[in-house]
């Protein structure tokens, strides 16, 4: 089993440089199943669902080649539907974007349910559905209770027919897929309440490359109009600000100073005023941030929220950072219905951490110490990451698929910036 294996104290410095938005890659590459032609994407980061996505794409019959370390060229001129592999797609959860690719395309689509980050709690598709019955489709879901596995089954005979979309709640993916659902459909889609993340404006700016026409995107109203086809366009991804938050707090943390390049400001404001906020300086510049730690970092309150809000994917990253900081903190989780599961991980370091309902407490203690943990999923896995950074002696953080279903050569970027972390098999 692969390990990773932190010996703490080390004071972060350098320069490290952010790859392409895991988030907007996913979605981009299902979308290129509305594409008759080809398409290059660039900026596209190494990790595990990416070239699992690109599987589930080839196995379905799109011609797909990598001309450079983060380029691929993707042509699904002969994509068939329905014939994603159901082990594969089982594994991410980012295949769900499959169902409104497939709708868009064919009026018809079959994927198996999504997986992905199990946070203990229900992760339903609901709101997708509801959107998708909107533009015209019968969907029917089947499930088998015993495997807890089960398919998602969309038809829309007479095509796909813009309509109005409301959601109940805000959902990056529910928004992304009646984004793919009606980019080709009939007349006009206006989905309300939409999510307003980067990546939601980085696939409306890819598929509009393709010659999709939709407006709105980045705020809560996203208007499309149905266009017939769409064509091959190359086009760069934007790069990954949850990644780029997670050094930010390593910096930080480790109370050094480290540049991190390649990042649009704009998107990390609600991470730099938090940093700021408990006493670290963050210096922003066209394309990269400096963070400097001045010693221990302050007590805070934060409550996720979606985008422009503090973001979820980043709560585990800085709770870790909080096991250390002046007096006691609450971080309440906004978004999902619990994401506190690395808790009882950092406990195994020394952390004090309660957790009631959405809401933990963390109060100080005087140092972390080294322990065997998992990476109970991605962000939570790469919370260890920073704990073992911060702890006494060594942390050996097991299950770490999740960590590189998000990160890119996590080893190699802290390794250079001066930390003690290797990758054993054990
Ligand atoms: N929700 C519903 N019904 C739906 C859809 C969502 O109730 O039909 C609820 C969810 O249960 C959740 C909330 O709405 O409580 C928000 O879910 P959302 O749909 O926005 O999340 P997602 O699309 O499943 C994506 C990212 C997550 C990230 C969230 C929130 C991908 C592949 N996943 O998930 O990324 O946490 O948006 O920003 O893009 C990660 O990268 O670590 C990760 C988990």
């Amino acid at each position: 089993m692969e390990k990773l294996v932190i010996r703490g104290g080390a004071v972060l410095s350098g320069t490290v440089r952010i790859g392409g938005m895991k988030n907007a890659a996913l979605p981009i590459l299902y979308a290129c199943v509305l594409v008759k032609g080809k398409c290059v994407i660039e900026n596209v980061p190494d990790v595990r669902d990416v070239t699992m996505s690109i599987d589930i794409l080839k196995d379905m019959g799109a011609k797909i080649t990598r001309t450079a370390p983060t380029t691929y060229e993707i042509d699904c001129t002969d994509v068939r539907p329905g014939t994603s592999r159901p082990e594969l797609v089982r594994k991410l959860r980012a295949s769900y974007y499959l169902l409104g690719a497939e709708l868009g395309r064919f009026h018809k689509a079959h994927v198996s349910l999504p997986g992905g980050c199990n946070f203990g709690g229900k992760r339903p598709i609901d709101q997708h559905i509801k959107g998708f019955e909107a533009l015209g489709a019968k969907v029917t879901v089947e499930t088998d209770e015993e495997t807890e596995s089960g398919s998602v089954d969309c038809d829309a005979p007479d095509g796909i027919i813009g309509d109005d979309v409301f959601f109940d709640t805000v959902t990056v993916g529910g928004t992304m897929n009646i984004m793919l659902a009606a980019v080709t459909g009939k007349g006009n889609t206006m989905i309300e309440n939409a999510a307003r993340e980067p990546h939601i404006v980085d696939l409306a700016n890819f598929l509009n490359t393709c010659g999709a026409k939709i407006s709105g995107a980045g705020t809560d109203v996203i208007k499309i109009r149905g266009v017939k086809e769409l064509h091959g366009s190359t086009y760069a991804i934007i790069p990954d600000m949850i990644e780029a938050g997670t050094y930010m707090i390593a910096a930080a943390a480790t109370d050094g100073c480290v540049k991190i390049e390649n990042v649009i400001p704009k998107h990390l404001e609600a991470i730099t005023a938090k940093l700021e906020d408990v006493g670290v300086i963050v210096e922003e510049l066209d394309d990269a941030v400096i963070v400097t730690g001045r010693g221990q970092v302050n007590a805070t309150r934060l409550k996720t929220r979606p985008y422009p809000g503090f973001p979820t994917d980043m709560h585990p990253q800085m709770s870790a950072m909080l096991t250390r900081a002046h007096g006691t903190s609450i971080v309440v989780e906004g978004v999902y219905e619990n994401r506190f599961k690395y808790a009882e991980e950092l406990k195994k370091m020394g952390a004090d951490i309660t957790v009631n309902g959405h809401t933990a407490v963390i109060s100080e203690v005087d140092a972390l110490h080294g322990a065997e943990v998992e990476a109970v999923d991605l962000r939570a896995g790469v919370a260890m990451v920073i704990a073992g950074l911060i702890a006494e002696g060594e942390t050996t953080i097991t299950n770490i698929v999740y960590i590189e279903r998000g990160y890119d050569d996590i080893v190699g970027k802290l390794t250079a910036l001066g930390a003690d972390i290797k990758k054993i098999d054990d």
